[in-house]
Protein backbone atom coordinates (compact mmCIF):
# COMPACT_ATOMS: atom_id res chain seq x y z
CA UNK A 1 0.00 0.00 0.00
CA UNK A 2 1.27 3.68 -0.69
CA UNK A 3 -0.06 6.51 1.21
CA UNK A 4 -0.44 10.01 -0.09
CA UNK A 5 0.43 13.51 2.04
CA UNK A 6 -1.46 16.64 0.72
CA UNK A 7 0.39 19.42 1.65
CA UNK A 8 -0.67 22.25 -0.66
CA UNK A 9 -3.15 24.88 -0.44
CA UNK A 10 -3.25 28.14 1.18
CA UNK A 11 -4.21 28.31 4.43
CA UNK A 12 -6.45 31.67 4.09
CA UNK A 13 -8.26 31.30 6.93
CA UNK A 14 -4.24 30.99 8.85
CA UNK A 15 -2.72 34.29 7.54
CA UNK A 16 -0.77 35.62 8.24
CA UNK A 17 0.42 32.36 9.82
CA UNK A 18 0.33 30.85 6.12
CA UNK A 19 2.27 34.13 4.11
CA UNK A 20 5.56 32.46 5.01
CA UNK A 21 4.98 28.64 5.14
CA UNK A 22 1.99 26.46 4.44
CA UNK A 23 -0.24 25.34 6.64
CA UNK A 24 1.17 21.77 7.44
CA UNK A 25 4.40 22.89 8.87
CA UNK A 26 2.49 24.70 11.32
CA UNK A 27 4.22 23.07 14.97
CA UNK A 28 1.33 21.19 17.11
CA UNK A 29 3.16 20.08 20.04
CA UNK A 30 6.70 21.31 18.79
CA UNK A 31 6.17 19.38 15.54
CA UNK A 32 4.77 19.94 11.94
CA UNK A 33 1.07 18.66 11.94
CA UNK A 34 1.80 16.87 8.41
CA UNK A 35 4.23 14.75 10.93
CA UNK A 36 1.65 13.43 12.37
CA UNK A 37 0.17 12.39 9.53
CA UNK A 38 3.64 10.92 7.96
CA UNK A 39 3.88 9.09 11.26
CA UNK A 40 0.78 7.46 11.17
CA UNK A 41 0.87 5.92 7.84
CA UNK A 42 4.59 4.60 8.35
CA UNK A 43 3.41 3.12 11.79
CA UNK A 44 1.09 1.46 9.70
CA UNK A 45 3.42 0.00 7.74
CA UNK A 46 3.18 2.43 4.25
CA UNK A 47 6.59 3.42 3.74
CA UNK A 48 6.13 4.63 0.19
CA UNK A 49 4.51 8.23 0.27
CA UNK A 50 4.03 10.90 -2.25
CA UNK A 51 3.71 14.62 -0.57
CA UNK A 52 1.57 16.97 -2.68
CA UNK A 53 3.32 20.26 -2.70
CA UNK A 54 1.68 23.42 -4.01
CA UNK A 55 2.49 26.97 -4.48
CA UNK A 56 2.79 28.29 -0.52
CA UNK A 57 6.27 27.69 -0.28
CA UNK A 58 7.06 24.38 -1.45
CA UNK A 59 10.57 24.45 -1.37
CA UNK A 60 9.92 24.22 3.02
CA UNK A 61 8.52 21.06 2.57
CA UNK A 62 10.87 19.40 0.90
CA UNK A 63 13.89 21.35 2.96
CA UNK A 64 12.00 19.90 5.92
CA UNK A 65 11.03 16.26 5.16
CA UNK A 66 13.81 15.71 2.50
CA UNK A 67 13.57 12.19 0.76
CA UNK A 68 12.02 10.56 3.91
CA UNK A 69 15.25 9.26 5.00
CA UNK A 70 15.08 10.51 8.58
CA UNK A 71 11.59 9.71 8.97
CA UNK A 72 12.35 6.43 7.94
CA UNK A 73 10.35 6.69 4.46
CA UNK A 74 10.54 7.03 0.79
CA UNK A 75 9.18 10.11 -0.03
CA UNK A 76 8.32 10.92 -4.10
CA UNK A 77 7.04 15.33 -4.10
CA UNK A 78 4.01 15.77 -6.78
CA UNK A 79 3.88 19.53 -7.59
CA UNK A 80 -0.14 21.17 -8.16
CA UNK A 81 0.05 24.17 -9.14
CA UNK A 82 -3.00 25.12 -7.61
CA UNK A 83 -5.65 24.61 -5.31
CA UNK A 84 -8.31 22.70 -7.18
CA UNK A 85 -9.66 20.23 -4.96
CA UNK A 86 -8.79 16.83 -3.16
CA UNK A 87 -9.89 15.20 -6.09
CA UNK A 88 -7.57 16.91 -8.30
CA UNK A 89 -4.50 16.15 -5.86
CA UNK A 90 -5.39 12.67 -5.94
CA UNK A 91 -5.27 12.19 -9.84
CA UNK A 92 -2.01 13.97 -10.29
CA UNK A 93 -0.95 10.73 -8.09
CA UNK A 94 -2.12 7.71 -10.55
CA UNK A 95 1.47 6.94 -11.99
CA UNK A 96 2.79 7.03 -8.50
CA UNK A 97 0.05 4.61 -7.06
CA UNK A 98 -0.01 2.18 -10.01
CA UNK A 99 -2.10 -0.53 -9.01
CA UNK A 100 -1.53 -0.63 -5.35
CA UNK A 101 -4.37 0.18 -2.83
CA UNK A 102 -3.77 3.64 -1.03
CA UNK A 103 -4.07 5.65 1.56
CA UNK A 104 -5.01 9.46 1.10
CA UNK A 105 -4.31 11.62 4.49
CA UNK A 106 -5.22 15.52 4.20
CA UNK A 107 -2.16 17.07 6.01
CA UNK A 108 -4.02 19.27 8.15
CA UNK A 109 -6.28 16.57 10.11
CA UNK A 110 -4.68 15.60 13.49
CA UNK A 111 -6.12 11.42 14.53
CA UNK A 112 -5.66 10.75 17.89
CA UNK A 113 -5.73 6.62 17.26
CA UNK A 114 -3.30 5.08 14.38
CA UNK A 115 -4.60 3.93 11.04
CA UNK A 116 -3.11 0.29 11.79
CA UNK A 117 -6.85 -1.72 12.71
CA UNK A 118 -8.11 0.89 9.53
CA UNK A 119 -5.60 -0.03 7.25
CA UNK A 120 -5.51 -3.78 8.16
CA UNK A 121 -9.08 -4.13 7.42
CA UNK A 122 -9.06 -2.16 3.72
CA UNK A 123 -6.04 -4.36 2.99
CA UNK A 124 -8.18 -7.50 3.54
CA UNK A 125 -11.53 -5.95 2.41
CA UNK A 126 -12.91 -6.25 -1.34
CA UNK A 127 -14.31 -2.81 -0.47
CA UNK A 128 -13.17 0.01 -3.72
CA UNK A 129 -12.84 2.57 -0.78
CA UNK A 130 -13.07 3.14 2.84
CA UNK A 131 -13.97 6.18 4.73
CA UNK A 132 -14.31 7.02 8.07
CA UNK A 133 -16.86 8.55 9.64
CA UNK A 134 -16.22 10.63 13.32
CA UNK A 135 -19.59 12.59 14.54
CA UNK A 136 -19.37 16.66 14.66
CA UNK A 137 -21.34 19.35 16.59
CA UNK A 138 -20.87 21.77 12.90
CA UNK A 139 -21.65 19.30 10.20
CA UNK A 140 -21.90 22.34 7.69
CA UNK A 141 -18.09 22.83 7.74
CA UNK A 142 -17.28 19.21 6.51
CA UNK A 143 -18.51 16.12 4.27
CA UNK A 144 -21.06 14.10 5.63
CA UNK A 145 -22.30 10.62 5.31
CA UNK A 146 -25.94 9.31 5.52
CA UNK A 147 -26.19 5.74 6.59
CA UNK A 148 -28.67 3.41 4.79
CA UNK A 149 -31.31 3.80 7.55
CA UNK A 150 -32.30 -0.35 6.77
CA UNK A 151 -28.67 -1.09 6.55
CA UNK A 152 -26.59 0.27 9.00
CA UNK A 153 -23.45 -1.32 7.52
CA UNK A 154 -24.00 0.64 4.18
CA UNK A 155 -23.75 4.51 3.08
CA UNK A 156 -26.30 5.99 1.43
CA UNK A 157 -25.32 9.64 0.84
CA UNK A 158 -21.91 10.95 0.47
CA UNK A 159 -22.04 15.31 0.35
CA UNK A 160 -19.76 18.30 0.86
CA UNK A 161 -20.48 20.78 3.16
CA UNK A 162 -24.47 20.68 3.17
CA UNK A 163 -26.36 23.57 3.75
CA UNK A 164 -28.78 21.02 5.52
CA UNK A 165 -26.80 18.25 7.03
CA UNK A 166 -28.58 14.95 6.50
CA UNK A 167 -26.62 13.53 9.28
CA UNK A 168 -23.76 15.00 12.33
CA UNK A 169 -21.30 12.41 10.81
CA UNK A 170 -18.21 14.22 9.15
CA UNK A 171 -15.66 12.40 6.53
CA UNK A 172 -12.82 12.88 7.84
CA UNK A 173 -10.02 13.81 5.75
CA UNK A 174 -8.10 10.32 5.71
CA UNK A 175 -9.77 8.10 2.46
CA UNK A 176 -8.57 4.60 1.97
CA UNK A 177 -8.92 4.07 -2.13
CA UNK A 178 -8.21 1.98 -5.06
CA UNK A 179 -6.84 2.89 -8.29
CA UNK A 180 -10.66 2.80 -9.95
CA UNK A 181 -11.30 5.92 -8.18
CA UNK A 182 -8.83 7.78 -11.09
CA UNK A 183 -11.48 7.24 -13.68
CA UNK A 184 -14.19 8.07 -11.45
CA UNK A 185 -12.04 11.52 -10.76
CA UNK A 186 -11.69 12.25 -14.03
CA UNK A 187 -15.32 12.62 -15.13
CA UNK A 188 -15.48 15.40 -11.96
CA UNK A 189 -16.90 18.40 -12.83
CA UNK A 190 -15.36 21.69 -10.34
CA UNK A 191 -18.14 22.19 -7.36
CA UNK A 192 -19.52 26.13 -7.03
CA UNK A 193 -16.14 26.72 -4.83
CA UNK A 194 -14.05 25.33 -8.18
CA UNK A 195 -12.25 22.12 -6.90
CA UNK A 196 -13.07 18.84 -7.71
CA UNK A 197 -14.35 17.19 -4.46
CA UNK A 198 -13.54 13.79 -3.04
CA UNK A 199 -16.97 13.78 -1.73
CA UNK A 200 -18.45 13.55 -4.67
CA UNK A 201 -15.54 11.52 -6.15
CA UNK A 202 -16.85 8.82 -3.30
CA UNK A 203 -20.83 9.16 -4.57
CA UNK A 204 -20.37 8.88 -7.78
CA UNK A 205 -18.25 5.32 -7.13
CA UNK A 206 -21.24 4.41 -5.37
CA UNK A 207 -23.53 5.45 -7.75
CA UNK A 208 -21.01 3.20 -10.11
CA UNK A 209 -22.11 -0.09 -7.85
CA UNK A 210 -18.56 -0.11 -6.21
CA UNK A 211 -18.48 -1.01 -2.57
CA UNK A 212 -17.69 1.64 -0.04
CA UNK A 213 -17.44 0.73 3.48
CA UNK A 214 -16.64 3.03 6.72
CA UNK A 215 -15.73 2.79 9.81
CA UNK A 216 -16.03 5.27 12.88
CA UNK A 217 -13.14 7.02 14.64
CA UNK A 218 -12.48 6.45 18.33
CA UNK A 219 -10.97 9.10 20.21
CA UNK A 220 -10.95 12.37 18.74
CA UNK A 221 -9.91 13.79 15.39
CA UNK A 222 -8.62 17.28 14.36
CA UNK A 223 -9.20 19.39 10.98
CA UNK A 224 -7.14 22.70 11.71
CA UNK A 225 -8.90 25.02 9.20
CA UNK A 226 -8.62 28.09 11.66
CA UNK A 227 -6.21 29.28 14.77
CA UNK A 228 -9.39 28.55 17.33
CA UNK A 229 -8.47 24.48 15.72
CA UNK A 230 -4.67 24.55 16.03
CA UNK A 231 -4.81 25.45 19.33
CA UNK A 232 -7.22 23.12 20.20
CA UNK A 233 -5.49 20.54 18.17
CA UNK A 234 -2.09 21.45 20.04
CA UNK A 235 -4.39 20.80 23.49
CA UNK A 236 -5.92 17.43 22.35
CA UNK A 237 -2.00 16.24 21.38
CA UNK A 238 -0.30 17.70 25.14
CA UNK A 239 -3.29 15.79 26.74
CA UNK A 240 -1.01 12.26 25.73
CA UNK A 241 2.12 14.00 27.31
CA UNK A 242 3.06 11.62 29.93
CA UNK A 243 1.11 8.37 28.81
CA UNK A 244 2.62 8.22 25.27
CA UNK A 245 6.31 9.94 23.98
CA UNK A 246 5.04 9.69 19.90
CA UNK A 247 4.84 13.85 19.87
CA UNK A 248 7.98 14.01 20.89
CA UNK A 249 11.00 15.27 18.41
CA UNK A 250 13.86 15.23 20.85
CA UNK A 251 14.82 11.90 22.28
CA UNK A 252 16.63 12.92 24.46
CA UNK A 253 13.78 15.11 26.17
CA UNK A 254 12.65 14.63 29.85
CA UNK A 255 8.89 13.87 30.97
CA UNK A 256 8.29 14.57 34.54
CA UNK A 257 4.63 15.43 35.74
CA UNK A 258 3.32 16.09 31.92
CA UNK A 259 6.00 18.65 30.90
CA UNK A 260 8.34 17.97 27.99
CA UNK A 261 11.87 19.30 28.24
CA UNK A 262 14.38 19.41 25.79
CA UNK A 263 17.67 19.19 26.10
CA UNK A 264 19.85 22.16 26.56
CA UNK A 265 16.83 23.69 28.02
CA UNK A 266 16.98 25.91 30.97
CA UNK A 267 13.93 26.59 33.51
CA UNK A 268 14.42 29.50 36.41
CA UNK A 269 13.68 28.29 39.66
CA UNK A 270 11.26 31.28 40.44
CA UNK A 271 9.00 30.19 37.21
CA UNK A 272 5.99 27.51 37.30
CA UNK A 273 4.85 25.35 35.00
CA UNK A 274 1.58 23.76 35.28
CA UNK A 275 1.34 20.59 32.55
CA UNK A 276 0.48 19.64 29.81
CA UNK A 277 3.43 21.75 28.89
CA UNK A 278 5.93 21.16 25.98
CA UNK A 279 9.17 22.82 25.72
CA UNK A 280 11.74 22.68 22.48
CA UNK A 281 15.59 22.48 23.15
CA UNK A 282 17.95 24.84 24.23
CA UNK A 283 15.10 27.40 25.82
CA UNK A 284 15.82 29.77 28.52
CA UNK A 285 12.71 29.93 30.55
CA UNK A 286 12.46 32.46 33.00
CA UNK A 287 12.59 34.48 35.69
CA UNK A 288 9.33 35.34 36.89
CA UNK A 289 7.55 32.79 34.13
CA UNK A 290 4.30 31.56 34.30
CA UNK A 291 3.46 28.55 31.38
CA UNK A 292 0.57 26.35 30.95
CA UNK A 293 -1.49 24.38 30.95
CA UNK A 294 -1.44 23.84 27.23
CA UNK A 295 1.86 25.18 26.10
CA UNK A 296 3.96 24.78 23.64
CA UNK A 297 7.08 26.25 23.39
CA UNK A 298 9.51 25.87 20.63
CA UNK A 299 13.57 25.65 20.39
CA UNK A 300 15.97 27.95 21.16
CA UNK A 301 12.85 30.66 22.60
CA UNK A 302 13.50 32.93 25.69
CA UNK A 303 10.73 33.81 28.21
CA UNK A 304 10.76 36.19 30.96
CA UNK A 305 8.30 37.90 33.18
CA UNK A 306 5.53 36.44 31.81
CA UNK A 307 2.47 34.01 32.08
CA UNK A 308 0.81 32.05 29.09
CA UNK A 309 -1.64 29.18 28.93
CA UNK A 310 -3.71 27.31 25.92
CA UNK A 311 -0.85 28.51 23.23
CA UNK A 312 1.80 28.38 20.80
CA UNK A 313 4.72 29.52 21.14
CA UNK A 314 7.34 28.57 18.15
CA UNK A 315 10.71 28.47 18.11
CA UNK A 316 13.36 31.51 18.54
CA UNK A 317 10.62 33.72 19.70
CA UNK A 318 12.05 36.02 22.84
CA UNK A 319 9.45 37.35 25.37
CA UNK A 320 10.47 39.82 27.62
CA UNK A 321 7.77 41.35 29.22
CA UNK A 322 4.95 41.33 32.01
CA UNK A 323 2.69 39.96 29.66
CA UNK A 324 -0.43 37.20 29.77
CA UNK A 325 -1.33 35.72 26.66
CA UNK A 326 -4.06 32.88 26.42
CA UNK A 327 -5.55 31.54 23.23
CA UNK A 328 -2.54 33.26 21.76
CA UNK A 329 0.08 31.63 18.31
CA UNK A 330 3.00 33.82 18.37
CA UNK A 331 5.37 32.44 15.00
CA UNK A 332 8.95 31.99 14.74
CA UNK A 333 11.34 34.29 15.63
CA UNK A 334 8.95 36.72 17.25
CA UNK A 335 9.56 39.28 19.97
CA UNK A 336 7.87 40.74 22.69
CA UNK A 337 9.76 42.89 24.77
CA UNK A 338 8.48 45.56 27.57
CA UNK A 339 8.40 49.43 25.54
CA UNK A 340 10.52 51.68 26.38
CA UNK A 341 8.20 54.24 26.47
CA UNK A 342 6.14 54.18 29.76
CA UNK A 343 2.38 52.76 29.31
CA UNK A 344 2.63 52.79 25.45
CA UNK A 345 3.15 49.86 23.31
CA UNK A 346 5.28 49.74 20.33
CA UNK A 347 4.25 47.52 17.49
CA UNK A 348 6.04 46.61 14.68
CA UNK A 349 3.22 44.09 12.96
CA UNK A 350 3.06 41.86 9.55
CA UNK A 351 0.75 42.03 7.42
CA UNK A 352 -2.51 40.55 8.74
CA UNK A 353 -1.48 40.44 12.23
CA UNK A 354 -4.07 40.44 15.10
CA UNK A 355 -4.05 41.77 18.80
CA UNK A 356 -6.65 42.06 20.79
CA UNK A 357 -5.46 43.94 24.00
C1 LIG B 1 -12.17 18.65 3.19
C2 LIG B 1 -13.18 17.76 2.50
C3 LIG B 1 -14.31 17.42 3.46
C4 LIG B 1 -13.76 16.77 4.72
C5 LIG B 1 -12.69 17.69 5.34
C6 LIG B 1 -12.00 16.95 6.47
O1 LIG B 1 -12.76 19.90 3.49
O2 LIG B 1 -13.65 18.42 1.35
O3 LIG B 1 -15.20 16.54 2.84
O4 LIG B 1 -14.80 16.53 5.64
O5 LIG B 1 -11.70 18.05 4.39
O6 LIG B 1 -10.99 17.73 7.04
P1 LIG B 1 -11.93 21.29 3.39
O7 LIG B 1 -10.84 21.20 4.40
O8 LIG B 1 -11.39 21.38 1.99
O9 LIG B 1 -12.91 22.37 3.69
Amino acid sequence: MKGIILHGGHGTRLRPLTHTGPKQLLPIANKPMSQYALEDLKTAGVTEIGIIIGDVFPEKVKEYYGTGENFGVKITYIYQDAPKGISHAIRLCKDFIGNDKFIVYLGDNVLRRNLIDYTKKFQSSNSDAMILLCKVDDPQRFGIAELDQNDSGKIKKIVEKPKVPPSDLAVIGIYFLTPKIFDIIDRLKPSWRGELEITEALQMLMDDGNKIEYDTVTGWWKDTGTPEDIIHANKLVLDSIGTENQFLIDSDAEIKDNVVVGTGTIIDNDSCIIGPVIIGKNCIIGPGVQLGPYVSVGDNSNLKCCTIQDSIIMRDCNVNAKVDFDSSIISHGSEIMASDIPKKCQLLLGERSQINL
